[in-house]
């Protein structure tokens, strides 16, 4: 079951809600998820390293929306909130919480907290990806992230 083949009776034939977008709003989003993936990378590093400076920059601008915020014209901002769907802008704020949370476990140097707010946000990720990735990830399925809202309650979950 774990490879996207064998899993392809369960695969979404719907395209990513992105899709919907203009190509160069499309393309910023693109360039924000694989900013972050690198980030995710640096921060998972920095935390079985205890280098807490690090996660804490690292989840700070994971919050700050490094590309988007910079790079986003008001008309796009508003094409984002036209064309997404509600789901979409809520996981993506959800998200969002769970980075500020990251970054302050960071600061106060609670490396066991950082270890739990990376594992939530992984999870945020699957799950939007599940949600409103459509056919770009076949190999995800809705058993791939138990808790499907990213809501981050701090419950671990980790049973599968
Ligand atoms: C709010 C929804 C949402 C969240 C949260 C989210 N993603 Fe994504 N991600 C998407 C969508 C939608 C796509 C497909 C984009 C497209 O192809 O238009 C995507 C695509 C990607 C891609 C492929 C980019 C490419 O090169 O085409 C990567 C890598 C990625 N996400 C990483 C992440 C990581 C890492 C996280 C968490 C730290 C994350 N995403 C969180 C919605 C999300």
């Amino acid at each position: 079951m774990l490879f996207p083949m064998v899993a392809a009776a369960a695969e979404p034939q719907e395209p990513p809600a992105t899709a919907e977008l203009s190509p160069a709003t499309r393309a910023l989003i693109i360039a924000e998820m694989q900013a972050m993936a690198q980030a995710m990378g640096r921060i998972h590093t920095a935390v079985v390293s205890g280098d807490h400076a690090t996660v804490s920059d690292e989840a700070r601008k994971i919050h700050d929306s490094f590309v988007l915020k910079q790079e986003l014209s008001a008309a796009q901002r508003e094409e984002l909130g036209a064309k997404l769907p509600a789901g979409f802008i809520a996981a993506d704020r959800a998200f969002h919480v769970l980075a500020r949370n990251l970054a302050q476990a960071g600061e106060h140097h609670d490396a066991t907290l950082q270890r739990l707010w990376f594992q939530e946000m992984t999870r945020a990720c699957q799950s939007c990806h599940i949600d409103h990735a459509g056919t770009r990830f076949p190999g995800l399925t809705p058993h791939a992230a138990q808790a499907n809202d990213g809501h981050g309650d701090g419950t671990d979950h980790a049973t599968e």
